[in-house]
C-alpha cells in the first residue's frame, strides 16, 4: 500500500522551524513547482499525531497556533474555518487568558492572518459569512485589530476573480504563509479547491461543487440551493508554499477521504493528498477520523496526558491539560 505518513505521539522534531530557515526554504515570492518540491525539497513523509478525544486535540492545535505567533510572526498565520476549527478557535481564547499581559499584547500587536477562503456575495457582516465567523470566533475574543485579519473579499460581485488576484498579490507582499491550518472536505478539498485541482493552482475564484454546498448546507438552513455558488480561496499553490501545514480533521464522516488522501498517491481528483508533497506536514486527527488509516489497523486508543509541547523559549506555553493517544508509537513506515 501506498503510505506517506508516519504516525506519531510528539511533535516532530522537524516540526519548529529554526530561525536561521526562516523564509529561505518555503514561502517566498518565488513558487516552487510541485515538480521541485517533489525532487528538491528535503521531504519528511506527513506525520500524523492521533488523539484520543477531540477536546484535547483542540487544546493542542491552538497551543500549536498560539507559539506560532509569538515566535514566528514574521510570517502570517493561515487560517481556516468550518465546524472542525470552531473548538480550536474556542482553546485558542482560553489560551490567551492564560498569557502574561505582556504576552498578549504581543501578540495582538504582531497578529497577522490571511483565510483561506470566502463565500462570493455574502456581506462580511451575514452571519454565515467566513468574515462574520472570524469576527465572532477569533477577532473579538482574542481582542485583535480587524485589520491584522484578513480575508478574500467576498461582497466583489462585480469581479471575484480580480478579487482573488488582489487577495494573491496582498499575501504575496508578505512573504507567504508560514503556518497553515487546514480542514478537509469530504470531497477531499482543501480551502475550495474542488477536485480536480492540480498541486499549481493558484488562489482565484471557484465554482463550487454540489457535494461541498451539501456539505456545507447546515450554515444555510440546510438547503444546498442557498449555499452561494462561488467562492474565492487560496489555490495549492499558496497553500503548499507555506512553511508548514496543519491538516485538522475530526469524525468519522470523514475517515475515508482522510485515509486515500495520506495513503493514496497525490492526485488532482483528491486535492488535499497534494500534502504528501510538503516538507513539513502534519496532521492531526481524532480517533474516528484516523480510524481507516493503515487497513483500520493502527493501535486502539489509549489516553495519557500529554507533555506540554516543547522548546526552546515557550515561557507562554499553556497548560495544554490535552491527553494524548500514547497507543501510536512513532513508526517509521514507508513512505512510497
Ligand atoms: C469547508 C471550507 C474549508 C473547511 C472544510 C471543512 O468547505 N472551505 O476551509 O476547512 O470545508 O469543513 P468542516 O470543518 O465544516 O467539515
Amino acid at each position: 500500500m501506498h503510505r506517506s505518513f508516519v504516525i506519531t505521539t510528539e511533535e516532530p522534531n522537524w516540526w519548529p522551524i529554526p530561525p536561521a530557515e526562516a523564509s529561505c526554504e518555503a514561502g517566498g515570492t518565488e513558487q516552487e513547482s510541485s515538480a521541485e518540491r517533489a525532487n528538491g525539497w528535503d521531504r519528511k513523509p506527513v506525520a500524523l499525531v492521533r488523539f484520543a478525544d477531540s477536546a484535547g486535540l483542540a487544546d493542542w492545535v491552538a497551543s500549536l497556533l498560539l507559539r506560532d505567533r509569538l515566535l514566528r510572526p514574521e510570517r502570517p498565520l493561515g487560517l481556516a474555518t468550518g465546524r472542525t476549527m470552531e473548538p480550536v478557535y474556542a482553546a485558542l481564547a482560553r489560551q490567551l487568558n492564560g498569557l502574561t499581559p505582556a504576552e498578549r499584547q504581543e501578540l495582538r500587536m504582531r497578529w497577522c492572518s490571511f483565510n483561506l477562503d470566502a463565500y462570493v456575495g455574502l456581506d462580511r457582516a451575514d452571519p454565515r459569512s467566513f468574515a462574520a465567523e472570524m469576527t465572532s470566533r477569533l477577532t473579538t475574543p482574542l481582542g485583535l485589530d480587524p485589520e491584522r485579519v484578513h480575508l478574500p473579499d467576498g461582497q466583489a460581485t462585480a469581479d471575484p476573480h480580480a478579487a482573488a488576484e488582489c487577495y494573491a498579490a496582498q499575501l504575496a507582499a508578505t512573504g507567504g504563509i508560514g503556518l497553515q491550518l487546514l480542514g478537509l472536505g469530504l470531497n477531499g478539498h482543501v480551502g475550495f479547491n474542488e477536485p480536480p485541482c492540480d498541486a499549481d493552482a493558484p488562489c482565484r475564484c471557484v465554482e463550487l461543487s454540489p457535494a461541498t454546498r451539501h456539505q456545507n448546507a447546515e450554515a444555510f438552513g440546510g438547503d444546498p440551493e442557498d449555499v452561494p455558488q462561488q467562492a474565492i480561496t487560496l489555490g495549492l499553490r499558496e497553500i503548499l508554499a507555506a512553511e508548514r501545514l496543519l491538516l485538522v480533521v475530526t469524525g468519522a464522516s470523514k475517515a475515508e477521504v482522510l485515509a486515500r488522501a495520506l495513503q493514496q498517491p497525490p492526485t488532482p481528483e483528491l486535492p488535499a493528498s497534494w500534502i504528501q508533497l510538503h516538507p513539513r506536514a502534519l496532521v492531526v486527527a481524532d480517533g474516528a477520523a484516523a480510524a481507516l488509516l493503515d487497513g483500520g489497523r493502527n493501535p486502539p486508543t489509549a489516553e495519557r496526558a500529554a507533555s506540554a509541547v516543547a522548546g526552546p523559549g515557550h515561557a507562554a506555553e499553556p497548560d495544554l491539560g490535552a491527553r494524548r493517544d500514547p497507543g501510536l508509537r512513532a513508526t517509521s513506515w514507508p513512505t512510497r
